[in-house]
């Protein structure tokens, strides 16, 4: 027999489950078993060079717009930055090579899918090319209401676990997690949190095969988050490219330098799985990006709408041989655009 104290304590307690069971999300970046994860244990497929759309073009990473990426997916959006005549501009190694607009357009679109996605919590990654100071990117945060989203941490940098969960980034509707590699300052703007006493980095600009070294890092690694760059580049004139031509082997879930494999390799040396995957051309692979995070993350994989088409093999079916030998054409494509191309930009180029 339960006392009458004990009773109304047990009735207390399960109002109070329910209350909680009311208000807290039921899904989280598109299951219910993430909820209740540390953000800092949770695996994220990003996109390198987020805004660097297009084909045929050797400082594109991407060929899906930003809406696209993120409704198939995508939950990290990596942007470089540039100064151009005051403005923030999103632009790849200069803004003569590729110009994706300004930083007000770009954070404007992503506002909008994230109103439009309650339940999806997103980390945007800032390369600080040139050295832009937090404010600037505070008035630009403000004038598209995304700063009432971001997160601010209590301090400078979390360990791993000290991160909140997806449930309560959701329910506390702040749901953006802007990372940036240099110039974060968190006593000016707390909510642009600093990439690399957070978060340490695999080598980039990888041409042969991926490791999980250390390769930059400003913190404790053995309690940070990590994040692997996993993009092939091409050696184009000495200069790595970016390379579509084996995004579907790269991306894929198992084989040779696949993103799988990497996953593999880096879970044994340090007991856990990547917290971020940049990949270039994500939609390669057919959606074994979000295969790979999904065991990660130990999660069924259910994408809710089919993943793109690479772009490339769309516009190459004109050429005629139809869908059978499509990512073929799409590389003999791109071969014939890299040679037009470079022997335009023929001198030194790094794009990374
Ligand atoms: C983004 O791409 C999708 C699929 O190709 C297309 O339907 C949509 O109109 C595009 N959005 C913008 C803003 O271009
Ligand atoms: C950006 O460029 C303008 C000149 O175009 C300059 O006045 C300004 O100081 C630059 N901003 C930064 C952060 O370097
Ligand atoms: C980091 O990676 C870059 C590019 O791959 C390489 O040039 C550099 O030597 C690496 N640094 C360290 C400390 O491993
Ligand atoms: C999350 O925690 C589980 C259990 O400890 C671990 O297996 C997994 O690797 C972790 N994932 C990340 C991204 O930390």
């Amino acid at each position: 027999m339960l006392s009458p104290l004990a009773k109304a304590a047990a009735v207390i307690t399960a109002s109070l489950s329910l209350l909680t069971s009311v208000h807290a999300a039921s899904t989280c970046n598109g299951s219910p078993d993430l909820c209740s994860r540390s953000f800092g244990n949770v695996t994220f497929v990003g996109s390198h060079d987020s805004y660097a759309i297009g084909l045929n073009n050797l400082a594109t990473n991407q060929d899906q717009n930003i809406t696209t990426q993120l409704d198939n997916g995508i939950r990290m959006l990596q942007i470089q930055t540039h100064n151009q005549s005051g403005t923030i501009q999103l632009c790849h190694t200069s803004c003569g090579l590729y110009n994706g607009g300004t930083l007000q357009t770009y954070l404007t679109t992503v506002k909008s899918w994230l109103d439009a996605n309650p339940n999806d919590v997103l980390s945007l990654l800032i390369v600080n090319n040139d050295n832009f100071l937090p404010p600037a990117y505070d008035s630009v945060f403000k004038a598209v209401g995304l700063d009432s989203m971001a997160y601010a941490p209590s301090s400078a940098s979390l360990t791993t676990d000290k991160w909140p969960t997806l449930g309560t980034l959701i329910d506390s509707s702040k749901r953006l997690l802007t990372f940036m590699d240099y110039n974060a300052d968190f006593t000016s703007v707390p909510y642009i949190i600093d990439e690399f006493s957070n978060i340490w980095e695999t080598a980039y600009d990888v041409t042969t095969s991926f490791d999980c070294a250390v390769n930059r890092s400003k913190g404790d690694t053995s309690t940070s988050m990590y994040l692997i760059n996993h993009f092939l580049d091409t050696v184009l004139l000495g200069s790595p490219v970016p390379d579509p031509g084996d995004a579907d082997k790269t991306n894929a879930v198992s084989g040779t330098n696949s993103l799988g494999a990497q996953v593999q390799l880096c879970a044994s040396q340090y007991s856990r799985n990547p917290n971020f995957m940049l990949v270039d051309f994500y939609e390669y692979g057919g959606g074994s990006v979000f295969q790979v995070a999904a065991t990660a993350n130990g999660v069924q994989y259910n994408p809710s709408t089919p993943i793109a088409s690479p772009s490339s093999t769309s516009s190459s079916s004109s050429s005629g041989s139809g869908s059978g030998s499509s990512n073929g054409a799409g590389k003999l494509q791109w071969s014939t655009g890299l040679v037009i191309i470079s022997s335009v930009f023929l001198g030194a180029l790094s794009v990374f």
